[in-house]
């Protein structure tokens, strides 16, 4: 992104707003790489199957709204422009992440949640708040949410069988870019947070993951 010293804050205000709808909008997320379900065949799934891995993409869809909230709440406040350089590369791996998850969401007949404006809200705020503290803080909890969704995409691995090799793809290329992003926050000088703290954020996580699931 361009200088922002160059924006008035009337345009700082409707960049934002056009991120939020680009993140919260259907099918309007421009994918750099395409997505690496494409060259896995589709899977004979039961209805029940469909079901299940459809709520748990949906999950890792909402969690993506949530990294997108969190890298513009973080990138509006962090002090240090060399903050925003070292989570751009991130952030447009996320836009990745979010196009790849609805796509995968709506082969399997379902929707993305209709909560995410809700958490798209709560991580913006967040995200805001924490650049607003430090640029350390802000970078650890990047590094804590990635680490935390490596742990969610760990866990989607486990339930989703063999050979939906569609959904298993998509989460595999995710958890290695996540587990970069982890690195690149601590590497930029990211606080690592206490046990307290990570717990508030994976019980906050449960709350995310319960819902997301079902609606
Ligand atoms: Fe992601
Ligand atoms: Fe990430």
């Amino acid at each position: 992104m361009a200088n922002d010293r160059h924006y008035s804050p009337v345009d700082r205000l409707l960049l934002q707003a056009d991120m939020a709808l680009r993140t919260l909008l259907p099918f309007s997320g421009q994918p750099s790489r395409p997505s690496p379900a494409i060259v896995e065949p589709e899977a004979e799934l039961d209805s029940k199957q469909t079901r299940h891995i459809a709520g748990l993409m949906r999950i890792n869809h909402t969690g993506e709204v949530c990294a997108q909230a969190l890298y513009q709440g973080q990138a509006l406040t962090a002090k240090l422009p060399k903050v925003r350089a070292a989570m751009e590369h991130a952030a447009d791996e996320e836009v990745d992440h979010l196009a790849w998850c609805e796509q995968r969401i709506r082969q399997l007949n379902s929707h993305p949640s209709v909560l995410n404006p809700l958490f798209y809200g709560l991580s913006f705020g967040v995200g805001a708040v924490a650049g607003l503290v430090s640029d350390r803080v802000s970078l650890g909890f990047v590094a804590a949410t990635e680490d935390q969704v490596v742990k969610h995409l760990d866990e989607h691995l486990q339930q989703i069988p063999e050979e939906d090799g569609k959904s298993r793809a998509i989460l595999e290329q995710m958890r290695n870019d996540e587990q970069e992003h982890a690195n690149s926050a601590l590497n930029a000088g990211g606080a690592r947070f206490p046990a307290p703290v990570k717990l508030g954020m994976t019980m906050l996580s449960k709350v995310m993951t319960k819902t997301a699931y079902r609606i």
